[in-house]
């Protein structure tokens, strides 16, 4: 099994959007797929059509012993299956603080998994905070999204410098261009500066109202415009990231 976290400091930069399509591309070529859903606004659980929430919250998420499997439920789709959300997450933090080795407890949990999945995804909300260390614990790479931006490369600066201040693990960072109008001139410039560090997965996700309007299909792309760009990008960038990880 290997894990995934998606995870930047920044929020709205399409960390959901690549966790809910990835996941699927993931499941559609055929590896058992958990979407796990550590979001309190419970994005990635709508766009999958399950409710967010979760018997117990935050607590049977970091209860040790007993099987996480209990709390997974299957999506619409093979392969595909989700821990949703729940609104006591915006609590995890205190939740981990409490219980001895925090930062590994989430790695812990999702190891109870292992025999089921051959791959997890993490969907975080976007902070810098003991969740975030333990998703960097718990993660064989970080899928970073950046939107082509001025700031964008400073984020990265920064999400690299916590990563590398986390001595215990080191998940594989691979960061991609989410978000990308070609219309722009900055982006085209900045996309052009990215793809020059070769860090960057090759893959960019345009920019696109099929993203946009997962919120009201609620369902990924590629289920139901499987022949839109986007949902061809999403599936490359699951390439490559199984390619890197060697899934
Ligand atoms: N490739 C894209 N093209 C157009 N809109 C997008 C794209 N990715 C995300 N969005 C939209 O941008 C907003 C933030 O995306 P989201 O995936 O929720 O970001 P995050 O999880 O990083 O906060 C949402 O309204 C989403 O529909
Ligand atoms: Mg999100």
């Amino acid at each position: 099994m290997k894990t995934v976290g998606i995870w930047t400091i920044k929020g709205g930069v399409g960390k959901t959007a690549a966790a809910v399509n990835v996941a699927h591309a993931a499941a559609l070529s055929g590896v058992r797929t958990l979407l796990v859903d550590l979001d309190p606004q419970g994005a990635a659980s709508f766009y999958l059509r399950i409710p967010a929430r979760l018997k117990g919250g935050a607590r049977s998420l970091l209860r040790r012993g007993g099987d996480l499997g209990a709390l997974v439920r299957p999506t619409e789709f093979d392969n595909l299956a989700i821990l949703p959300a729940d609104f006591s997450y915006r609590h995890l933090d205190l939740e981990l603080e409490r219980r001895k080795k925090p930062g590994r407890r989430l790695a812990d949990r999702l190891a109870t998994l292992s025999e089921r999945f051959d791959l997890v995804l993490l969907d975080c909300a976007p902070s810098v905070s003991l969740v975030s260390e333990a998703v960097l614990r718990a993660s064989d790479a970080l899928l970073v999204p950046v939107i082509p931006s001025t700031l964008s490369m400073r984020t990265l600066d920064q999400v690299r410098s916590f990563v590398a201040s986390q001595t215990r693990r080191q998940p594989l960072l691979l960061p991609f261009l989410s978000m990308v109008d070609r219309r722009k001139r900055l982006h085209r410039e900045t996309t052009g500066a990215c793809l020059a560090d070769s860090s960057f997965l090759r893959t960019t996700i345009p920019f696109a109202s099929v993203v946009e309007r997962m919120g009201l299909t609620r369902a990924p792309v590629a289920a139901t415009l499987p022949s839109q760009p986007a949902a061809k990008a999403f599936a490359a960038l699951w390439h490559e990231i199984r390619e890197r990880l060697g899934v």
